[in-house]
């Protein structure tokens, strides 16, 4: 197991990823707080629960329970666990713990940093987009409308327990749509991770935690650093957006219904690496070891009946776009990518249109 620290100038906290994680909930004084309530969804907790009890040591109070799924991170979930925790007694001495992915994790930590003006919570991150990604970094956020995490706050959890046998439950599409967010953190970390990834991929699945763990360590590091960099460095997290900008378009092109948030992520990191190539940022041969390695994650839902127009239309309407200016990730080679503002629209559309034929 390894023991991450993220560090800014008004807080610490711990990210314990490997076996062994919940366990690390010992650390945390919890006899401290007035009761302790967990946020998750119910058939992730039917199948867990126990057991993260018992390497916890977590005496509960009660146990919230949100329906799976985006649809959970409303204003109205916010409300109606809000009220529920009121219901049962929470005061600002308790603690939320977050189990689940990405969804649960983001609901929880919007609601403690709000409740009663702010409680203390945890995150027991389940899925592999919350382990290396969403739990990390103190984003918490809800969706209005359409607009994704139009509503958050920046609220660091306490501690951060990554446990990786969790990972064994997850449906086989889930478990690959988290490992292209794992090859966007091998690009951003350079060739020590990304040659480690191309020679253990093909091994990777959900039950086969001893080889998945080092893996999700060294991803969720990628994190860490960037989080913990960014306070110096203003702006830098935006690296993460790599693959997101094509990916949230093609995402919102359809209604979020085709592709799975990392699936839209693996299209986008095919589209941006062929513009970077295109551009003339990236090598070639650097470009094409980057969509071997996202192709040999496993096939994507098509996209090749989607209309150009319309994805191009939405890629502005990304809420990281400023003053309607796309701020484009773009990588230069693995280990090292560019912000660039200033990428011509015409570019951007062959980039996407070459990618749909090469498709075909
Ligand atoms: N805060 C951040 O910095 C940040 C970063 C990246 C993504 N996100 C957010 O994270 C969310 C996506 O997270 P996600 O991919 O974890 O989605 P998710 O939380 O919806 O989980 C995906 C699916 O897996 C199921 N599941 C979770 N853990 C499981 C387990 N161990 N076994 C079996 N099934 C399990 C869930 O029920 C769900 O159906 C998005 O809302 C995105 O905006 C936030
Ligand atoms: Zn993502």
């Amino acid at each position: 197991m390894v023991r991450l620290k993220v560090t800014a100038t008004h807080f610490q906290y711990t990210v314990a990823v490997g076996r062994g994680a919940w366990g690390g909930l010992r650390s945390l004084a919890t006899g401290d707080y007035s009761s302790m309530f967990a946020l998750t969804e119910a058939g992730l907790w039917h199948r867990w629960g126990r057991e993260f009890l018992r390497a916890s040591g977590l005496r509960l109070s009660r146990v919230i329970y949100v329906p799976a799924g985006e649809r959970s991170k409303s204003l109205a979930q916010v409300e109606k666990t809000a009220a529920r925790l009121a219901a049962l007694g929470a005061d600002r001495h308790s603690l939320l713990v977050a189990f689940g992915g990405g969804v649960v994790g983001d609901l929880a930590g919007f609601v403690a940093s709000v409740y009663m003006r702010g409680i203390d919570y945890v995150q027991v991150p389940t899925t592999i987009v919350a382990q290396v990604d969403s739990s990390i970094g103190g984003k918490t956020a809800v969706d209005v409308e359409k607009a994704k995490n139009l509503v958050g706050t920046f609220y660091p959890p306490r501690i951060v327990l990554a446990e990786p046998t969790v990972l064994r439950s997850l449906p086989d599409r889930v478990f690959r749509s988290g490992l292209y967010e794992v090859v966007k953190h091998a690009i951003l970390s350079g060739p020590l991770f990304f040659d480690l990834l191309e020679r253990r991929l093909a091994t990777l699945q959900p039950n086969r935690t001893a080889v998945i763990e080092p893996l999700i360590a060294r991803a969720a590091r990628v994190k860490v650093e960037i989080v913990n960099r960014d306070e110096k460095e203003a702006d830098l997290r935006r690296v993460l957006n790599l693959g997101h900008t094509y990916g949230h378009a093609i995402e919102a092109a359809t209604d979020y219904r085709r592709f799975l948030h990392g699936e839209a992520v693996g299209w986008g990191l095919l589209g941006v690496t062929r513009l970077a190539a295109r551009l003339g940022v990236l090598p070639d041969d650097e470009a094409a070891r980057i969509a071997r390695l996202v192709w040999q994650v496993g096939p994507l839902p098509s996209m090749a009946d989607l209309s150009p127009s319309r994805v191009l239309s939405l890629l502005g309407h990304d809420k990281k776009a400023v003053g309607g200016r796309v701020h484009w990730v773009l990588p230069e080679r693995i280990g090292k990518v560019r912000i660039a503002s200033d990428v011509p629209a015409d570019a951007v559309a062959r980039a996407f249109r070459s990618l749909q034929r090469a498709e075909i």
